[in-house]
């Protein structure tokens, strides 16, 4: 997966995010799992003057984008190597001095928490004021579209649900200063239907009274550093980040072929053709419903950057505007 691009714009709102963020309060922040969002996060965290490090299984090269020389003497994360599979985890030195951690690592292939399972005792010995766990929203599982928020029981239907639901029970048992963050599903600059409607691959599925609910990854990034910026004892144990509008993904593909100026596939009964979809794709459309982030939103005053896929859509079909 691409990481997105640091552009202006989203440069311009992360700034406003950060600014309620007092780097002096930060001694390192470590991100385990460099992908879509992680590196999002350690980029604006680094941006602001905020020692941080951000894993990877691979070597990286350092980003072009974020030499020092190219941004101005801009700080750019410090990349290191966690491959648990390989054995490869970071140096006691790497640790050293980190004060938080945001965990964006699925579980592995046997349903396990990679993290937990090579790092959880060095964590749990660390002097850490911050642990936040990127989880998912299908912990809820189906409830036939209604709405759910943080107090709703969790039922997971899904295999991989209940892997993720074991996880961050995992988690909450270590006596971390835990926040679990559970998201739909994470759009941006690169996580558009976009591509797929250029190269003709795209697909205007209907079913009856389906709905899907997402969030933009500077909204991910903003309620992160928004729930970072209030005092410790006020952080939900849980929180939803998603945005305010679940709706049909015939609605947001209308709406990205609306913006490109292209024609629509036709449209498709999702009974028709669920055989000829892949298992994975089957099973989100096997579920339904609506996540509420009313908790964010209200309860902790978080102002969605993007509060539906239409300015998502707009800021990242243009993502220097
Ligand atoms: N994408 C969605 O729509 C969505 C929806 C709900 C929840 N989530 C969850 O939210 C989190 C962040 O999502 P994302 O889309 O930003 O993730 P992503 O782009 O897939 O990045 C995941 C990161 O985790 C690392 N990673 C994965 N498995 C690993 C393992 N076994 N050991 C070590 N590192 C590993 C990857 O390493 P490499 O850099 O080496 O590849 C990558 O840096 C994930 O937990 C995801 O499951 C995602």
């Amino acid at each position: 997966m691409t990481t997105p691009p640091v552009n202006s714009r989203a440069a311009a709102a992360a700034t406003e995010a950060v600014s309620e963020l007092a780097p002096e309060a930060f001694g390192r922040v470590l991100v385990l799992g460099g992908g879509y969002t992680g590196s999002r996060f350690a980029t604006v965290l680094a941006r602001h003057g905020i020692a941080t490090s951000v894993s990877h299984r691979q070597p990286r090269e350092p980003d072009p984008d974020l030499d020092p020389e190219a941004t101005g003497g801009v700080t750019a994360p410090h990349p290191l190597r966690f491959d648990p599979a390989n054995g490869i985890l970071p140096s006691a030195r790497e640790l050293a001095g980190v004060t938080h951690v945001l965990v964006t690592i699925p579980p592995d292939g046997s349903g396990l928490d990679p993290v937990l399972d090579q790092l959880g005792d060095q964590l749990a010995a660390m002097p850490l004021q911050w642990l936040g766990y990127l989880s998912t929203t299908g912990v809820y599982g189906d409830t036939g579209g209604a709405w759910v928020d943080e107090t709703a029981a969790t039922v997971p239907g899904l295999e991989r649900s209940r892997a993720r639901l074991a996880c961050e029970r995992a988690w909450r048992s270590r006596g971390l200063p835990l926040q679990v963050f559970r998201l739909p599903a994470i759009y941006g600059p690169g996580r558009t239907p976009f591509n797929d409607l250029r190269q003709g691959r795209a697909r205007l599925i209907h079913k009856h009274g389906q709905v899907f609910c997402r969030i933009h990854v500077d909204d991910i990034v903003g309620a992160l550093l928004h729930n970072l910026a209030l005092p410790a004892a006020t952080r939900p144990e849980t929180l939803i980040l998603a945005d305010e509008y679940p709706c049909p993904s015939s609605e947001t593909l209308g709406y990205a072929a609306h913006l490109l100026g292209c024609k629509l596939p036709g449209l498709q009964e999702y009974d028709q053709i669920a055989a000829t979809m892949s298992p994975m794709a089957r099973s989100f459309w096997s579920e339904n419903r609506r996540v509420s982030s009313a908790l964010l939103r209200q309860g902790l005053g978080y102002r969605l950057r993007y509060p539906s896929f239409r300015e998502g859509y707009r800021a990242s079909l243009n993502p220097t505007a």
